[in-house]
């Protein structure tokens, strides 16, 4: 889908984002792994949690029909269509309506063996994360998933999880994945690449394993495993290390938080077109909230008060007044991890500020859902903008956008990213592939117009 932004008008008001994507994953494992009854409220319908929720599907019995029906909720959704453009903007910013999700588990021990393989689709969480479920599990388990998601590497994952006990068949380090569940014992695990997703992974094969299970991070990750973990009474200590022994837990009832990286890109939106806006309802977690920091450094004021928690996550809302304009920043190499989803909404900002920008150490960006360090530099170079790879570096030359055409290049976050910078360009954007915003972000345009923002689709495209 293709659509047109035009550059200048304020945004205004008080909006949600979508349920978390990273929390949404863990705790639909967490629920259908459970012992028990769980209640899952507003799990966002991101095209990548339906993944997660349909490979569940097929490794549950009692809880099948619901995580079923859950997955394969409004087909017209999933194409991209409906709730990204062709809804009824009535100024109703409250975003997309809280869904209840009631998950029967029957435990760990109650998996059973997938009658095909489990379609991960572009989700790269769904399939790090379900390779440490089911490494203990006493059958096989396939996975596979789209084009980018065959290019990302499995290895980083199968290989602790080879090391407690599975074993595991990658292709040439990619997936098609197959696990052979096996029983587990505790490992020491020290990461080479700082990664949630294979912290994660680590630990849920570390709750079905003899011994204990250590993660000892070099650079800290999201810690969202390890807050769920801890609020469901498993035996796990949290510092600069992390431990967990074999636990089985009880069916929870918890209500997802918006997804603070959604957040990032309206609060960017609101920045450069000097507006006021409140995002409510938002997950603080401050393994997430680094994005904010840089943007103060940026200038951009970004109020956050934690209102509650839910399963160990704070949870409240985000203020931003009016910003007078953008200034550069550098984003060190032992930071990046903490904003690795926000660099492509980061640089476009920076590309707004008066002089260079840095993300230093940035390579991890390279294997996401595109390469996202080559697709940014492109991004605002086609945008009539400077800015250049250089090694694992990305240097944004400030000074503004012309406008122009981007393309999302099949990934949620450039979508995004671009269609924000459109907002301060000088003369209008067009983005090629919106629809891609609906991984992560269902409702995104539509949440920008509720706003204010003039964003049509473009005839006959
Ligand atoms: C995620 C971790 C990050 C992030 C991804 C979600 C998670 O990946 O980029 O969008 O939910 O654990 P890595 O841990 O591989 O960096």
């Amino acid at each position: 889908m293709h659509v047109r932004i035009e550059p200048g008008g304020r945004l205004q008001g008080t909006t949600r984002v979508p349920g978390d994507k990273s929390i949404s994953h863990r705790w639909l494992m967490l629920a259908a792994t459970a012992v028990g009854r769980s209640a899952l409220m507003e799990v966002p319908p991101s095209l990548d949690v339906r993944s997660t929720a349909a490979a569940l599907a097929a490794l549950t019995t009692e809880a099948r029909p619901a995580l079923q029906s859950w997955a394969s909720y409004d087909a017209d959704t999933a194409e991209g269509h409906r709730s990204t453009w062709n809804v009824k903007v009535d100024g109703d910013t409250n975003g997309p309506p809280p869904v209840s999700l009631e998950v029967e588990g029957k435990g760990r021990k109650g998996l059973t063996v997938p009658d095909r393989a489990l379609d991960c689709g572009n989700s790269g969480t769904s399939m790090r994360l379900l390779m440490g479920l089911v490494s203990s599990a006493a059958f096989m388990t396939a996975l596979e998933g789209d084009a980018s998601l065959s290019s990302r590497p499995m290895e980083r994952v199968a290989m602790p999880l080879r090391e407690m006990g599975a074993e595991i068949d990658t292709d040439r380090g990619h997936a098609p994945v197959v696990v052979h569940g096996r029983p587990l014992h505790g490992i020491v695990f020290e990461p080479t690449v700082p990664s949630a997703q294979v912290k994660s992974a680590v630990l849920l094969a570390g709750l079905d394993a003899d011994g204990l299970t250590v993660v000892r991070e070099s650079v800290p990750t999201r810690d969202h495993t390890e807050r769920a973990l801890l609020a469901l009474g498993a035996p796990i200590e949290v510092g600069e290390t992390v431990a967990v022994g074999r636990f089985q837990h009880e069916g929870f009832s918890a209500v997802v938080p918006g997804d603070v990286s959604s957040a990032a890109f309206l609060v960017a939106a609101a920045a450069l077109t000097g507006s006021e806006l409140t995002v409510a309802g938002v997950g603080l977690n401050p393994t997430r909230t680094r994005v904010f920091e840089v943007m103060e450094r940026m200038g951009i004021t970004v109020e956050r008060s934690i209102r509650h928690h839910e399963l160990g996550e704070p949870v409240g809302d985000i203020h931003v007044p009016p910003t007078a304009g953008v200034g550069p920043v550098r984003v060190e190499a032992n930071e990046l991890p903490l904003v690795v989803d926000e660099v492509p909404v980061l640089a476009l900002l920076a590309a707004h500020a008066p002089s260079d920008s840095w993300f230093t150490g940035a390579g991890e960006l390279k294997l996401k859902e595109s390469d996202r360090l080559t697709g940014i530099a492109e991004a605002i170079r086609g945008l009539g903008g400077h800015a250049a790879v250089e090694g694992d570096d990305l240097v944004v030359a400030g000074g503004g956008l012309e406008g122009g055409r981007g393309d999302a290049r099949g990934d949620h976050r450039m979508a995004m990213a671009l269609v924000v910078s459109g907002l301060a360009a000088r003369g209008a954007v067009e983005v090629d592939g919106v629809e891609h915003a609906e991984v992560s972000f269902p409702g995104f345009v539509r949440t920008l117009v509720a706003l204010g923002a003039t964003i049509e689709p473009v005839a006959g495209e």
